[in-house]
């Protein structure tokens, strides 16, 4: 596990962005698997800089999402499509149709999540997963439990999750209660990950991942046991 701690927010964003256009360059049909939430929002801003400068290509770039919240339709301003819209596709050359989210308003969402991993595993597995963690330790919506979860599956959302989440809704009401996420053993699978964290607030959840005991209580503990991780943290 390579561990790297930068000065702030702009060069942790710089230097996640840096890796994965590492691994574009080097497989230009690679396939990325990428998150939401705010820690990885710089990263995308200067992915997005390095397309508008002529230096990245991802018309071939096929994308596979973490996950998605139940219920919310890809033009709703919290889903996660609409993040990585927002943040991304609209904004680089990757085609629509290389682009994949677990779909939250599926009308069977076992079928979703079993058709899902079978798309990675069709893509034949993910290159490079790009990773946050909440202070929980969770990733994706794997949040602390008494076993890994394995595929992607259809997650209850933890009340702290609920609340934490609020603050991008107009109520607590409003926040959707189940999402889909990928497993632990979908993200497991991929050959490279790169997990970024910023603010004080993370500190002590990334020491314990790094350094703590291998539990599902805290699913990122898992990534010690992966051959290929990078974590870049930032305390501001
Ligand atoms: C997002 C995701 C979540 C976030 C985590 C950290 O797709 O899967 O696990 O990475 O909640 O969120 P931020 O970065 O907002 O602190």
């Amino acid at each position: 596990m390579k561990y790297i701690v930068t000065e702030n927010y702009e060069q942790l964003s710089a230097l996640a962005a840096d890796i994965i256009a590492a691994q574009v360059i080097m497989k230009p049909n690679c396939v990325l698997g990428l998150a939401t939430g705010s820690s990885p929002v710089g990263t995308y801003r200067e992915l997005v800089k390095k397309y508008e400068a002529g230096r990245l290509d991802f018309s071939a770039v096929r994308s596979v999402n973490l996950d998605e919240y139940v219920g919310l339709k890809g033009d709703h301003p919290q889903s996660y499509r609409f993040f990585m819209q927002d943040n991304l596709f609209n904004h680089v050359n990757i085609k629509p149709e290389n682009t994949f989210v677990p779909c939250g308003i599926a009308a069977n969402l076992g079928a979703e999540c079993a058709a899902y991993d079978a798309r990675v595993e069709a893509f034949g597995g993910i290159d490079l997963q790009l990773l946050g963690i909440g202070v929980d330790g969770h990733v994706g919506f794997n949040e602390p439990d008494e076993v890994f979860a394995k595929g992607t599956h259809v997650v209850d959302l933890l009340e702290s999750t609920i609340q934490a989440n609020a603050r991008f809704f107009a109520s607590e009401n409003d926040v959707p209660r189940q999402a889909l996420s990928m497993g632990i053993a979908t993200i497991m699978k991929a050959k490279k990950i790169l997990l970024v964290a910023n603010g004080e607030q993370k500190r002590e959840v990334i020491e314990q991942a790094v350094n703590g005991p291998i539990t599902p209580k805290l699913p990122a503990s898992v990534l010690q046991l992966h051959p290929d991780v990078t974590i870049i943290f930032s305390k501001k």
